[in-house]
């Protein structure tokens, strides 16, 4: 698969999306999300992938947002489509893939860059990132994800604050409200995050991905979570990472999951 607006690096288990628009802040238009969608899909399906980091190209942005132009002269039944088509092709698919996804915040995360980065399973900052969702000071709302995904990460109260104030916070800020795990130098975004995904990397595979599933049940409406996890913690003790795991502990040994 051929990228125009994506570089993918993989080196070993950990796989890399750099986001390559860095003029235009590496923003989202509908054919950097077709690319996206195909980006994850193909590095969730190789087995050889174990976490996979995505960052914006450049020093200045991670993503400012959906691209602008882009939606201008939309009607109602367009701009319905557009959400509901980018929610099914990246923001909902990158939440539920089954390889965990870090996001790497080198900088502007607006908009739909945040409700990307909110779609991802863990959320590293650069000191200079600046993070927002300014749609309401275009006239419109956050439509990727940000309504829903904020307010279960930060409260109701945090995330309605920066919806409808539109302005953007510091990534120390960012810390302090729960909103990214962890915030770097600028220098050390990459490394720090490698590291992360390499402790990420040693476990079971299989294990992870059923934890995310369970995870995501947790608040998904009109899931049982708990039955999601009680299924899921049943499935892990057929599987070989299962054997593998109990043998390495009970031999005193670190394990080797296929
Ligand atoms: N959509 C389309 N183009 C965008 C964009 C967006 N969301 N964000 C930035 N760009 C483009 C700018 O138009 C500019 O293009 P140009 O060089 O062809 O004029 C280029 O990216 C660089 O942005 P610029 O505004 O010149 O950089 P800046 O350092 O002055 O400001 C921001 C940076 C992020 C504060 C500013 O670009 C901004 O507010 N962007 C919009 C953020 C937003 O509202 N996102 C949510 C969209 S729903």
């Amino acid at each position: 698969m051929t990228f125009t607006n994506l570089k993918i690096e993989q080196k070993k288990q950990i796989a890399t999306i750099l986001i390559n628009r860095p003029k235009k802040l590496n923003v989202l238009d509908s054919s950097t999300i077709q690319e996206l969608h195909g980006a994850f899909k193909m590095l969730n399906n190789d087995e050889e992938v174990r976490v996979i980091i995505i960052r914006g190209k450049g020093d200045k942005a991670f993503v400012a947002g959906a691209d602008i132009n882009e939606f201008v002269d939309y009607d109602i039944e367009e701009g319905t489509e557009m959400a509901r088509e980018a929610h099914k092709m990246l923001f909902d698919f990158v939440e539920k893939l089954s390889t965990p996804v870090i996001a790497a915040i080198n900088g502007y995360a607006l908009g739909g860059g945040l409700e990307l980065a909110l779609a991802c399973h863990l959320r590293v900052a650069s000191k200079q990132a600046k993070m927002g969702l300014p749609e309401v000071s275009l006239g419109l709302i956050p439509g990727y994800g940000g309504t829903q995904r904020l307010p279960k990460l930060i409260g109701k109260a945090k995330a309605l604050e920066m919806i409808l104030t539109a302005q953007m916070i510091d990534a120390e800020r960012a810390y302090d409200l729960g909103l990214v795990n962890h915030v770097v130098s600028h220098e050390s975004l990459m490394e720090f995050c490698i590291n992360l995904a390499n402790s990420i990397a040693i476990n079971s595979s299989e294990a992870i991905a059923r934890a995310i599933t369970s995870v995501n049940a947790s608040d998904a409406p009109l899931v049982n979570g708990y039955g999601v996890e009680i299924e899921n913690f049943g499935l892990c003790f057929e599987t070989e990472d299962f054997i593998e795991g109990i043998e390495a502990f009970l031999e005193k040994r670190n394990p080797d999951f296929q």
